[in-house]
């Protein structure tokens, strides 16, 4: 019986540089693509280690403890663009024609990635919207900055009162948007699905209270009439695992809420970022397959565990 190309890549998590690993994968191979890529924003960019997104130092600067995406650099966004675009043209010629793929994003730099995938030659369809209430403010006071002006401690008072509660413009981010592309499709949906498999979402997956699939995704119960129509049921399993300190773990039930709209069961599932390997998990769960890549050899070990069985990674270890 023939080998398929792509059987040496499925339920294995590769450590490596996405953009280096993708293009060994076979065109027209994968049903689904399902990611949460860096989000570009300062020390959480296509570069990002643990030890570069918990050093919280800048020596140069008033403010020392600056978490991780709190500096604001008008050029994260062309940064992001053109790496996501790059990226985004080889999961294009990966997907199945009518393939979807999912990417989580930032509100700040949502609309660079829409652009870079669009740009690269996928359809967007829809923006899903993931609502929690749950969130750090990120916005800083004014207050240290002007305690370190050359002004008397008269003025420096004054001006403290004046700017009373006046911060840096950032409101508590609330929610993720998750882009929706699609490959596009040869002939009509029904001929596409019939021919690859892929195309159409399956309704018949429900949120709330067996209410058809919307756009907005709550995990966590919120208010009655929210719940009803948005929260996403959760998964039996156990959520992440006391050994995972990945700082972005994803929810488990979106990511198989996701998967289980766009990609029918034993689809293949990829994911290029997997970090702490929610995408690989969901799609085991769901009887999927999977194929997660991750630069960072920590996070593979974690995801690995998580999958609670050892795969051996394709290429060696990092
Ligand atoms: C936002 S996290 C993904 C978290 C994941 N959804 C989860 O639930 O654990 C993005 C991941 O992309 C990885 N990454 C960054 N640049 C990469 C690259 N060039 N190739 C592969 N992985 C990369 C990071 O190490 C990080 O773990």
């Amino acid at each position: 019986m023939e080998r398929s190309p792509l059987a040496e890549w499925l339920d294995q998590i590769v450590c490596g540089d996405a953009l280096e690993l993708l293009p060994r994968l076979p065109a027209n191979s994968v049903d689904l693509v399902l990611t949460d890529p860096p989000y570009f924003l300062d020390k959480l960019d296509n570069e990002w280690t643990p030890e570069r997104a918990a050093r919280r130092f800048y020596k140069s600067q008033a403010v020392f403890h600056l978490p991780p995406g709190m500096k604001f650099d008008p050029n994260q966004g062309r940064r992001m663009y053109e790496w996501y675009l790059e990226v985004s043209r080889e999961l294009l010629r990966v997907l199945k024609p009518g393939g979807f793929f999912f990417s989580f994003s930032s509100p700040r730099l949502f609309h660079r990635m829409a652009c870079a995938v669009e740009d690269a030659g996928f359809h967007i369809r829809d923006t899903f919207l993931w609502l929690y209430t749950q969130n750090q403010p990120k916005a800083m006071g004014v207050a240290h900055f002007i305690e370190r002006m050359p002004l008397s401690e008269h003025t420096k008072q004054s001006l403290k009162e004046r700017l009373s509660g006046w911060k840096t413009p950032q409101v508590k981010s609330c929610y993720e948007p998750i882009v929706v592309a699609q490959k596009p499709y040869e002939g009509t949906f029904l001929e596409n699905m019939l021919q690859y498999g892929v195309g159409l979402f399956h309704t018949e997956v429900r949120i709330g209270q067996n209410m058809f699939p919307a756009n907005v995704l709550l995990v966590e119960g919120v208010e009655e009439t929210l719940d009803k129509y948005f929260l996403v049921p959760k998964p039996s399993v156990e959520e992440r695992g006391a050994f995972n300190q990945h700082p972005a773990v994803k929810p488990l039930a979106l990511c198989e809420y996701l998967i289980q709209l766009a990609a029918p069961e034993g689809a293949v599932v990829l994911d290029p970022f997997l970090g702490s390997g929610t995408t690989a998990l969901a799609a085991h769960n769901l009887k999927r397959r999977y194929i997660g890549i991750e630069i960072n050899p920590e996070y593979v070990a974690i995801a690995r565990q998580r999958l609670q069985h050892f795969t051996p990674s394709l290429f060696g270890e990092c």
